[in-house]
């Protein structure tokens, strides 16, 4: 079943707790996740990434959104579809169009002013959609540069507090030590700074930068105030894993590998990898 994205924060938010979004690129990912989110019960939200998939044309928004329909139709769980990090106001426009009914503006390399000022104007455009707005205060950078031990990027309460308010956006992406990518070292959580952004704003807040945060600091910080938590590149090794094992597994040379009909297998394959990993993930929400 869909559901709008605000509508699994405010559970997430009653409960205590996070929503997880994954990053997707295809049919099998965002199948996995309804799957998962059926055998579970738990819901999850269904990411797609404009840089990693859309830019490319591989896929067009309304083949993503159509995706997303069919399957969530096909379960009781409720799923969200959102599109992650947009620069691009005409792309954001042509997204809430095309069924989105969430998105996130990332204005968070530009001053405070230039970021309220065009996260405004989403603001006002998703109200026409009835679309959700995430935006970014702070700057979650990338792991491969060490930005979640640079405090300069961190999110300051007072900031969030007026960034919130100025927009009126639906949830906002804070930088308290995580980063995008794979981390050199364990990150370590800013929770005291989380308690503070927490305490100053009504606003649902979300983590990015997920995968290869310790889960006991997951935990915390869902207590803390995170209700919706971005996983991207753990779910892309699980699925690169996945398709190396079943090209290995088929490399053998006998009579029947000659033919490439293996390749019929390799849907359903994957599938079964990702919604291992789904199910044991989604637990950590204990929802
Ligand atoms: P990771 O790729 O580090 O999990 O981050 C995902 C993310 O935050 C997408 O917005």
């Amino acid at each position: 079943m869909a559901l709008k994205v605000r509508e699994l924060l405010k559970l997430a938010h009653k409960k205590n707790t996070a929503i997880i979004a994954f990053e997707c690129i295809d049919y099998n990912m965002v199948y996995a996740i309804a799957v998962a989110s059926q055998k579970t019960g738990i819901p999850a939200i269904v990411m797609v990434e404009p840089a990693t998939c859309i830019d490319k044309n591989d896929c067009h928004p309304t083949a993503f959104s159509g995706i997303f329909k069919g399957v969530a139709e096909q379960i009781d769980a409720p799923i969200a579809l959102h599109l992650d990090h947009c620069y691009d106001f005409s792309y954001i426009l042509n997204t809430m169009k095309n069924g989105f009914g969430s998105v996130m503006y990332d204005g968070s390399k530009l001053s405070l002013e230039e970021n309220i000022k065009n996260t405004k104007k989403v603001v006002e455009a998703a109200r026409v959609f009835d679309c959700d707005v995430e935006a970014e205060i702070g700057h979650v950078g990338m792991a491969n540069a060490e930005d979640n031990q640079n405090i300069d990027f961190y999110t300051k309460p007072e900031t969030a507090k007026y960034f919130c308010e100025e927009t009126g956006i639906s949830s906002l992406a804070i930088a308290i030590g995580s980063a995008h990518g794979m981390y050199k070292k364990t990150p370590q959580l800013d929770l005291e700074r989380l308690e503070q952004i927490n305490a100053a704003t009504d606003t649902p807040l979300v983590l990015h930068g997920g995968s290869g945060i310790p889960n006991e600091q997951l935990e915390l910080a869902f207590k803390k105030g995170i209700n919706k938590f971005n996983v991207g590149t753990e779910y892309f090794q699980v699925y690169y894993a996945a398709i190396s094992e079943f090209c290995e597994k088929y490399k053998i040379v006998d009579h029947y590998s000659k033919t490439p009909l293996h390749v019929l297998d390799l849907p359903k394959y994957t599938q079964n990898k990702l919604i291992d990993y789904l199910v044991k993930k989604l637990q950590l929400t204990k929802l």
